[in-house]
């Protein structure tokens, strides 16, 4: 394999000290880009997903237009759930649409754990165009929603503020909720072990809904499933696991084998590095709002977050997606500013 040319991004993932952190966003490729709107115009959200020349050209809009350290391949974490026998629409303006949402043990017997080559190759083929069009520039990052996370949107068949029925299938249904974990953990797993063997030189695994849970059932109901994955792929990649709303596992996550740790805006770098005992790779976290801020106040805020977290062991993203009303050249004042920073 050629090497990367700017390696930045992996090297911080090691812990090697670097001359500045690297930096990207998470969703960078997204509706705040005139050049997404004008194919999400064209095509639907799925068909972007599953034809591999469009996949790849989303993904190098930004690092073509804004210039990050690392591409993120576009994507969804709700093809999973499509792959294992769960319906999976994509609603203008609602959102995911699950129309047959999981409810019951009887629900759960007939979904599958699919061989992935066959259900998702079109990722595969994906990640090998998008490394022709990368040409070595910078690393590609692959990724999968967390088990919790999924059986949330596959339990409650929409986008929720408390995710009520996804609990109570845990709380009422212990055993149901554990066996669907479980496949989609097995899922998972054999679905980045693909994707890495296809090509991808890191994957992150978002916890986007772990925050809804207590911290002793996150232990029970996310941690728990998170875990395995690692354990299945920390000897054949390095693992990000971003957890939002999750301060509170961050110490048993830097015990994991974890490579980084994402951290949402509302836990100081202060309080990360305390937790996570200062050795970890540690990732984000802008608050995606402060985006709106004009670009000279977004670049002395960037510099302090640098300051706080340390340059080193520090990956320089925001604390979730970019939203969609985010002007472009603020999200390139973000950008510049990580790559503008002198310690
Ligand atoms: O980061 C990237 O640039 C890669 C692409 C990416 C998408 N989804 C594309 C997308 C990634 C990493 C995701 C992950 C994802 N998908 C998560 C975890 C990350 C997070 O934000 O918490 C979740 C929870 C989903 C589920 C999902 N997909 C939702 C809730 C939505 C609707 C959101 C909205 O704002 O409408 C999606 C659709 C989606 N996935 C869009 C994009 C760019 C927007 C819709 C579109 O392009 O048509």
């Amino acid at each position: 394999m050629t090497a990367i040319k700017n390696d930045l991004f992996l090297r911080a993932l090691k812990g090697e000290t670097v001359e500045r952190p690297p930096v990207w966003m998470m969703r960078q490729a997204g509706r705040y880009l005139p050049e997404f709107m004008a194919l999400k115009k064209k095509y639907d959200f799925f068909t972007r997903c599953r034809t591999p020349e469009l996949a790849s050209e989303i993904t190098v809009q930004p690092i073509d237009i804004i210039g990050p350290d690392a591409a993120i391949l576009f994507s969804d974490i709700l093809v999973i759930p499509q792959a294992m026998n769960i319906e999976v629409e994509m609603k203008d303006g609602i959102g995911p649409w699950l129309p047959n949402p999981i409810r019951s043990l009887k629900d759960v017997e007939q979904v599958i754990v699919p061989d992935v080559h066959e259900e998702l190759g079109y990722v595969m083929d994906a990640i090998k165009l998008t490394k022709e069009r990368l040409d070595n520039r910078v690393p590609l990052i692959g990724f999968a929603g967390s088990p919790w996370t999924i059986l949330c949107y596959a339990v409650q068949g929409q986008g929720s503020k408390n995710f009520d029925k996804a609990k109570e299938l845990c709380f009422t249904q212990p055993e149901a909720a554990h066996q669907l974990l479980q496949k989609i953990t097995d899922t998972t797993i054999a679905y980045l072990k693909a994707k890495v063997a296809t090509g991808v030189n890191a994957v992150q695994v978002f916890d986007s809904w772990g925050g809804m849970l207590s911290p002793v059932d996150y232990q029970e109901f996310s941690w728990k499933y998170i875990q395995q994955i690692i354990d299945a792929l920390k000897d054949e990649t390095q693992v990000i696991v971003f957890g939002k709303g999750c301060w509170f596992a961050l110490q048993d996550m830097a015990k994991s084998g974890a490579a980084a740790l994402g951290v949402d805006w509302t836990c100081s770098a202060r309080n990360a590095r305390y937790l996570t005992g200062g050795n970890i790779t540690l990732q984000g976290n802008f608050d995606p709002s402060r985006l709106l801020s004009p670009p000279a106040e977004i670049k002395k805020m960037v510099k302090q977050m640098i300051d706080e977290f340390g340059k080193d062991r520090y990956i320089a993203n925001l604390g979730h997606g970019i939203l969609p009303n985010i002007p472009v050249e603020n999200a390139q004042a973000f950008v510049d500013a990580v790559k503008e920073y002198q310690g």
